[in-house]
């Protein structure tokens, strides 16, 4: 596994402070004069303010693949999996989350509102969040519905237990998420191109929420969550689609219906309240029978067959025993 120890973090990634701030104001400085170009590529102003720090967390071990928690497959490199990212909020292009958000998203101080058929409803900050919650570690793959696909070691808390803590009620039978909205930080919500219905939505039924592979993530490689992998808590759902895995939450709402999520409403058609991984039923512009797994170079040898449920069948098929796949997609 490749976990990185804090005794093999760079000096660059635990810059103090104050040092920090002045290489900011200086990188600010230049940019004003016109002096970041060709020259100082954004990429590098994104790393100047990575913000993650290491987290304390159980490790995930071979012990767990029995109930998919965890991998063996090659993990995607740390920079493939916090430089090609979808998080529309922040542009359409794979790169420009890694560019705008960790400058421009602000994650702390951070507080999610949680509501609708629960006995404790609120709006809990992050700290008080975390504190109630053991971390640990889960290697899953994340497929997207683009038909590329990743190996990522998360770090997170299961939703299941966080349910648990807020205590529905028998009328919660699905869960809704939502993204921050704020185009003054997420230039994306700010475009007249933009394609999504702010703010980004999504929603799993209530048993699907509560399987234990449902996690609430904080942090991946070791360290607290990039600003373009959705910093600082996230959804994932290893055998859905990667637009299910809902990104910098601050609403979650225990409805009684199925909430509208963002891309049903866009593209009923293509994209499914559902979203099981399935390479029997192709989206309508494309296959869904294979996927690339990233890093892909010129010549693409890292094509493979794409496993129904993103090969995590045997903790979800029975979910879904006796529906349509192909209706409920
Ligand atoms: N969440 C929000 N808020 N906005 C987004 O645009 N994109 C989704 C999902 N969560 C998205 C989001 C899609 S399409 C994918 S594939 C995954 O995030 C990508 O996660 P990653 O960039 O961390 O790999």
């Amino acid at each position: 596994m490749l976990i990185k120890k804090s005794e093999t973090i760079k000096s660059s990634e635990i810059t103090g402070e104050s040092q920090y701030l002045k290489r900011r104001d200086f990188i600010k400085g230049a940019a004003a004069m016109g002096l970041v170009g060709a020259a100082m590529p954004k990429q590098l102003l994104a790393e100047e303010v990575d913000k993650t720090k290491p987290l304390q967390f159980k490790k995930a071990t071979a012990a767990g693949e029995s109930k998919g928690f965890y991998t063996g497959e090659t993990l995607t490199p740390y920079k493939d999996v916090t430089s090609y990212n979808n998080f529309y909020e922040f542009g359409m292009g794979k790169s420009d989350p890694s560019r705008f958000a960790p400058d421009d998203l602000i994650t702390d101080p951070w507080s999610v509102k949680v509501a609708g058929h629960i006995k404790n409803p609120g709006t809990y900050h992050m700290e008080d969040i975390l504190k109630r919650f053991d971390l640990e570690e889960r290697i899953y793959r994340l497929r997207c519905v683009e038909a590329w696909s990743m190996v990522i070691p998360w770090i997170g808390f299961t939703l299941k237990d966080m349910i648990q803590w807020l205590e529905p009620t028998s009328k919660a039978k699905y869960v809704a998420f939502e993204t921050l909205y704020d185009p003054k930080q997420m230039p994306g919500q700010r475009s007249f191109t933009s394609i999504i219905h702010w703010p980004y939505r999504e929603g799993l039924r209530m048993d699907e929420a509560m399987n234990d592979l449902t996690l609430m993530s904080v942090g991946l490689y070791g360290k607290t969550l990039p600003a373009q992998n959705g910093a600082p808590i996230r959804l994932v759902v290893p055998w859905k689609y990667g637009f299910k895995s809902i990104k910098s939450i601050v609403g979650i709402h225990f409805l009684e219906s199925a909430p509208e999520t963002s891309w049903e409403r866009l593209a009923p058609n293509e994209y499914g309240f559902y979203a099981n991984v399935n390479p029997n039923v192709s989206h309508p512009r494309w296959s869904q029978a294979t996927e690339r797994r990233l890093p892909s170079g010129l010549f693409d040898f890292s094509r493979r067959k794409t496993e129904i449920f993103n090969g995590y069948g045997d903790q979800v098929a029975d979910l879904y025993k006796g529906m349509d796949l192909r209706k409920n997609f």
